[in-house]
């Protein structure tokens, strides 16, 4: 038997004004975004900013439906635009945040599992990491690979097992 330990390492920060000022407005852009989010159900409005190679910043929202899993997360829509888009240009970074309750959280809200497959995969089609901004009302966790939020993850090379 072998024990492996995997670590995560998270960045905090208690403000925007710790970070660059590119990071500063994707993180406004995710902010700006949850206006578009249509949320009628949960009242959970999220935004994600993805920030390209080329310097594009592409937005997305949360889109749900009457049918509850029909809808989809903000940060896969957000991704699969910029892929649609910008199909050979890597994926940087992401920033993502919620609206609820008339403010926005407190806690930064960490990515579903089918969002971190989605940020991995993106991941390996670029072979490029995607740092994560995950935003709250004031504070800031970072990630720097999205690898860090799925380890043990099922990719290309399960498949060819
Ligand atoms: N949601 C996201 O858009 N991103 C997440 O990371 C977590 C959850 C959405 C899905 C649903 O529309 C609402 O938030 C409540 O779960």
């Amino acid at each position: 038997m072998k024990k492996k330990n995997i670590t995560t390492v998270t960045y905090e920060y208690d403000s925007v004004d710790e970070l660059s000022k590119e990071e500063q407005i994707l993180i406004q852009k995710s902010k700006s975004a949850v206006t578009n989010a249509y949320a009628p159900y949960s009242k959970f409005q999220v935004g994600a900013a993805v920030l390209l190679e080329n310097g594009e910043i592409i937005t997305g929202t949360n889109q749900e439906n009457a049918a509850y899993p029909s809808g989809l997360c903000a940060e896969r829509v957000a991704v699969f635009y910029a892929n649609s888009k910008f199909p050979d240009v890597p994926v940087k970074a992401i920033a993502v945040t919620a609206f609820t309750n008339n403010n926005y959280v407190k806690t930064p809200i960490p990515p579903c599992g089918s969002c971190r497959q989605v940020l991995v995969e993106t991941e390996t089609r670029f072979q490029k990491p995607i740092k994560i901004y995950l935003v709250s009302e004031s504070k800031i966790t970072v990630i720097n690979d999205a690898k860090d939020l799925l380890p043990l993850n099922f990719d290309e090379s399960s498949l060819n097992n």
